[in-house]
C-alpha cells in the first residue's frame, strides 16, 4: 500500500496572509484542494494523511467532506516545523503502508505523472527517490552573506522538489535517528541521506513550483491559465 503524507501545517507568514498557507485560494480553490485533487487522481496512491494546523483540522475535515475525497485516511495536527509535521503524519499512516510519498501542500500544481515517475524510481532502487530540477543558475556560496566564499559546480547541483517517495521502514528509521540526534532538515531525503542510503533523482517539473512568496501565487495562476 502507498500512503501520501501532505504536510500542510505551515503558517504562510511570507505570504502576508492571516490564513494558513494551505487555505489560501489559488484560482478560487484553497491550495490544499489542488494538492489533494492531484493525489486523488493518481492511481498508485491508496491513502492520504493530511497534516493541518491544529486550529484548522475541522476546516480540513469540512473540505474533505465537501469535495468527497475518497483516499483521506486521517487528518492530524502539525508540529512546530515541517519535520515534526511529517513525523506526526507518519504516526497516523495505515499499518499496511509499504511506500510513503511526502508532498508539500505548498506545491499544488504537482502532476499525477510526476508522482508516478518518482514512485516507480523508488520501487526500482528499493530505497527512495525524489523529484528535483537541474540548476540553471551559477551558484555562489557565502559564509557570512556578504562575501563570496566559492562558486559551486552547477553541473552537480539539483534543486529538490516534492514528491519524495521512501520505503516506509527507512523513512521511519531516518526520522527516529534525527529525533535522537536533535538533527533538523528541510526535506525528508536529507534525513535518509544521512543514513548513507542511496536515493534516486527523478527529473522534476518546472511548473511544480513551491508557493512561498506573493509572486508565486501570480505564477501559479499563470501556469494554471496556460494549462487549462
Ligand atoms: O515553509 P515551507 O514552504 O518550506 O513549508 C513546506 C511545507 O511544509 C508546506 O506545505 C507547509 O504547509 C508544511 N509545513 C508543515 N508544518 C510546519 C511548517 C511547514 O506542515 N510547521
Amino acid at each position: 500500500m502507498t500512503t501520501s503524507i501532505i504536510p500542510a501545517a505551515g503558517r504562510g507568514t511570507r505570504l502576508n496572509s492571516s490564513l494558513p498557507k494551505a487555505l489560501i485560494p489559488v484560482v478560487g480553490k484553497p491550495m490544499i484542494v489542488w494538492t489533494v485533487e492531484a493525489f486523488e487522481r493518481t492511481p498508485i496512491v491508496d491513502k492520504l494523511v493530511l497534516v493541518a494546523p491544529n486550529e484548522f483540522i475541522s476546516k480540513f475535515e469540512q473540505l474533505s467532506r465537501e469535495n468527497q475525497w475518497q483516499k483521506v485516511a486521517a487528518i492530524v495536527a502539525g508540529g512546530s516545523d515541517r519535520q515534526q509535521s511529517v513525523w506526526n503524519g507518519l504516526q497516523a499512516m495505515p499499518d499496511e503502508t509499504d511506500w510513503v510519498i511526502v508532498h508539500d501542500a505548498a506545491r499544488p500544481l504537482v502532476k499525477p505523472s510526476l508522482i508516478v515517475a518518482v514512485w516507480e524510481a523508488a520501487n526500482e532502487i528499493g530505497t527512495g527517490a525524489i523529484a528535483a530540477l537541474p540548476c540553471s543558475d551559477t551558484v555562489k556560496r557565502s559564509l557570512d552573506g556578504v562575501l563570496i566564499s566559492e562558486t559551486l559546480d552547477r553541473e552537480q547541483i539539483w534543486l529538490a522538489q516534492t514528491p519524495q517517495v521512501f520505503s516506509v521502514d527507512l523513512l521511519i528509521e531516518a526520522h527516529e535517528q534525527a529525533i535522537k540526534e536533535g538533527y533538523s532538515a528541510t526535506d525528508d531525503a536529507m534525513l535518509v541521506e544521512r543514513l548513507g542510503i542511496p536515493l534516486r533523482l527523478v527529473m522534476g517539473d518546472p511548473t511544480n513550483i513551491k508557493i512561498t512568496h506573493p509572486i508565486d501565487l501570480l505564477l501559479a495562476e499563470a501556469i494554471i491559465a496556460c494549462e487549462l
